[in-house]
């Protein structure tokens, strides 16, 4: 594999250009909003420049990389020469399944198609492919040049050539793939999110404060940051939409989300994108502040 296009240049799809160009491959990076592209790249660059700063990386290997990139909008025109796509597109259904038909189309016969979808079926994408066999879930974790893991999804119909051939070229970009199966959430959200939802449950049940039950879980169990604080970078209205694919998919109560977390998304606190979730990201500072009117 040497020609990889990847389709949405948001948050997970620069970080995983950036990852490709710089361990050697070429990069077509595709978006509908060529704003958006303009931000990756300099969001690229300064990404560049913190590997640079930290001795990670040399200025060779800094031109070498933005050089290895090409941004487009035309995804037929991008897709065309790619042995590899990765789609991180924003998560939404039928947004996914019209870009995997378009992609079926555009796409050389022999190409495999990823998704980097967090909680979307990849049998269900799949279906709308006519080569099933070779549509997989390359689940890359944020942010993308500095996180180890890729959960390899194998959809219901992927062939063990497909998933090899991933799971090889996913060492290549010095990650370690974990290969999992097509169920909802896979194992790093169906873990995650009841974690994160049982953190808001105890806030809402007023067991104990924010940044009590982020310290505990911080000091006791060794986690880098607290489930609240993670909640809050995931973004809040993500979390909701992973919690209802679990409940949906599973048919199982024990994954509704917690009515404290359904409130704060419908207000408008979704973390820190909107600048407030359970802490208060404005004035540079990071304040815990769900207020006592929210828990029960
Ligand atoms: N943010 C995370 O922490 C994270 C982690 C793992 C996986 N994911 C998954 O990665 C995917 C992308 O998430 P994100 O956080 O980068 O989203 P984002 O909103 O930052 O970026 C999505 C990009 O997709 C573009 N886009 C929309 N429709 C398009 C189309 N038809 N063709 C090309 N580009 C299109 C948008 O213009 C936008 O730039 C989602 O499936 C999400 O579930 C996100």
């Amino acid at each position: 594999m040497k020609n990889i296009a990847v389709i949405g240049s948001g948050t997970m799809g620069n970080g995983i250009a950036h990852t490709f160009a710089q361990f050697g491959y070429q990069v077509n990076l595709i978006d509908i909003n060529d704003d958006a592209l303009k931000k990756a790249i300099s969001t690229i660059e300064k990404n560049l420049d913190r590997q640079l700063n930290k001795g990670t990386l040399s200025e060779a290997e800094k031109t070498a990389t933005l050089a290895s990139i090409t941004t487009l909008t035309d995804m037929r025109t991008g897709v065309a020469q790619a042995d590899l796509i990765v789609e991180a597109a924003t998560e939404n259904l039928e947004l996914k399944l019209k870009i995997f038909k378009d992609l079926d189309a555009f796409a050389k016969p022999d190409a495999i198609l990823a998704s980097n979808t967090s909680s979307i079926s990849i049998t269900q994408i799949a279906s709308v492919t006519g080569r099933g066999d070779k549509v997989i879930g390359m689940h890359f974790m944020n942010p993308v040049p500095v996180m180890k893991l890729v959960e390899v999804i194998r959809g219901y119909a992927t062939s063990d050539a497909t998933t090899e051939s991933v799971m090889a070229l996913s060492e290549k970009l010095a990650k370690v793939p974990v290969e999992v199966n097509d169920y909802p959430g896979f194992i790093a959200n169906r873990i995650l999110m009841p974690m994160i939802n049982e953190a808001i449950y105890s806030l809402y049940e007023n067991v104990a404060g924010v940044e009590e039950i982020d310290t505990v879980m911080k000091l006791g169990m060794a986690h880098p940051m607290g489930p609240l604080q993670l909640a809050d970078f995931i973004g809040l209205d993500v979390c909701l939409a992973i919690l209802r694919v679990l409940q949906d998919g599973f048919g199982n109560p024990k994954y509704a989300p917690c009515p404290l977390l359904v409130n704060m998304v419908m207000a408008g606190n979704k973390g820190i994108k909107s600048g407030e979730g359970f802490y208060n990201y404005t004035n540079g500072v990071k304040e815990a502040v769900v207020a006592a009117k929210f828990a029960r």
